[in-house]
């Protein structure tokens, strides 16, 4: 028996409606709480402007703290028959309250509704990708002080290069994380603003106070044009979509040096045995699945901002059901990255790494320049101490000198982590995560007055 919002008097095609409601109810689990928290603020916001009564307000914001408690709990569940979380979330209200539960969508459709969900949820996920974005940029600064004078060689064309170190090769991860997270800054200024109101695309003719909802919900600002707010949905997700393949470049390159330093040929670094994987038939093997699978779900992250643009790409402005489509791709990815984030970190910090490596002798031609600019310090010129050495390398007489001194900024003997540290602290000053927690803490409050403040 279907139980339709929009229920007129036909019933839909059951394969329709199997089709159209698709994964939707699955992927409408993660908005749920967002679409009670949403309805609080839509409601306060209809009483301010004289559509519900005060006692009405406080009976709905009971029965909408219940279910956001059903949520907390993960007892949450959109029913058989039920087409999406915003139909359950008013089914519950009116099988409680009756036609008071029937008043709350004056003024909003679906369209805008799922907009704030979104918004609510990608800003709480955003926060979260923040935290272990931070963790990881700190362990990998640990890690890069510690070994700051371990030695390691440089390449490029994975030939043999130039004199490098552990304290350049972490830190120049954590700096990496100090990018990205300008791309997570900006796709959370952009997430932080206020849809609500612009109902179905096009506003309503009800006084709705747009500044109140804003507020409401800790929101920045509002999407002011309500056409360009429904044109939010997908940009959003896109956008955001970005910044994460950022973080995810960073972890997947990352995760390939780890594979490449800890294979036999190389034995730069080693993780405990215990932090590795065996083979059904190689008795010896411990092989770096854990990078492994890092490097692949963050390579399949950079997929994401593709798969959600081709989605939207070529839609009109209005809204279009192909929208919901990007919900499956797009909510799973938070956790997908969320894990890949702490586990990167956790393995790190377990990361052994080799002291000696360049007692080897192979490793000798990369001091070869450090030769060539000692000669052109003694006044040589420079090409003539380039071929003299080159002729000594050829010859096989070349002595490696490792006594060397790089002291420019960001180079070998000057990492400037302090300076690095303080970029990424500059960028995290630059969040408002704590006026955001005020307000949806103040908003629950006013549907939970005895919510103790530990789980909010
Ligand atoms: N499940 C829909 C979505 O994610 C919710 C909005 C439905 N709106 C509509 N006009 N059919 O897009």
């Amino acid at each position: 028996m279907s139980n339709k919002l929009w229920e007129k008097n036909f019933e839909v095609n059951a394969e329709i409606e199997r089709f159209t409601v698709g994964r939707d109810r699955e992927m409408d689990r993660y908005l749920a709480k967002y679409d009670v928290l949403g309805s609080m603020a839509h409601i306060t916001m209809l009483q301010s402007i004289g559509l519900l009564e005060k006692d009405e307000l406080t009976q709905l914001l009971a029965a909408l703290g219940n279910i956001y408690k059903t949520c907390e709990e993960g007892q949450f569940v959109i029913e058989e028959g039920v087409e999406d979380v915003h139909s359950q979330v008013e089914l519950m209200l009116t099988r409680k309250l009756g036609d008071m539960g029937k008043k709350i969508h004056s003024g909003r459709s679906r369209n805008d509704q799922v907009l704030v969900d979104l918004r609510l949820f990608i800003r709480q996920q955003l926060m979260e990708v923040v935290e272990d974005v931070n963790t990881l940029f700190d362990e990998l600064i640990r890690k890069s002080n510690h070994y700051k004078d371990v030695m390691i060689p440089g390449y490029t064309h994975l030939q043999i290069a130039m004199p490098s170190s552990f304290g350049l090769w972490f830190g120049a991860y954590a700096e990496s994380l100090v990018d990205d997270m300008l791309f997570l800054q900006a796709a959370y200024r952009m997430t932080n603003r206020n849809p609500l109101g612009s109902a179905a695309g096009y506003g309503s003719s009800f006084p709705l106070n747009r500044s109140l909802t804003t507020e409401l919900l800790g929101f920045d600002s509002m999407d002011y044009n309500v056409v360009y707010a429904q044109m939010g949905r997908g940009k959003t997700e896109r956008n955001v979509a970005f910044a994460m393949a950022t973080v995810a470049g960073t972890l997947a390159k990352l995760a390939f040096d780890a594979c490449l330093f800890n294979c036999q040929n190389f034995g730069f670094v080693k993780l405990p045995k215990e932090c590795t994987t065996g083979s059904s038939i190689m008795p010896h093997k411990k092989n770096p699945d854990v990078f492994e699978l890092i490097r692949a779900k963050s390579n399949k992250l950079q997929a994401l901002p593709q798969q959600v643009m081709l989605i939207m790409n070529n839609l009109p402005s209005g809204y279009f059901r192909d929208l919901q489509i990007i919900k499956e791709i797009f909510l799973p990815a938070f956790d997908e990255l969320k894990d890949c984030l702490q586990m990167c970190a956790y393995i790190i910090n377990r990361m052994e790494v080799d002291e000696h490596i360049l007692d080897n002798p192979i490793y000798d031609p990369i001091f070869s320049v450090e030769e060539v600019n000692n000669l052109a310090v003694a006044g040589m010129p420079f090409r003539d101490a380039y071929k003299r050495v080159g002729l000594e390398i050829e010859a096989g007489t070349f002595k490696a000198n490792k006594d060397i001194h790089h002291t420019h900024e960001g180079s070998l003997g000057n990492l400037c982590n302090d300076q690095i540290r303080a970029l990424m602290k500059r960028t995290l000053g630059e969040f408002n995560f704590e006026k955001v927690r005020r307000a949806e803490k103040s908003l629950l409050k006013q549907a939970i007055p005895d919510t103790p403040k530990a789980s909010l």
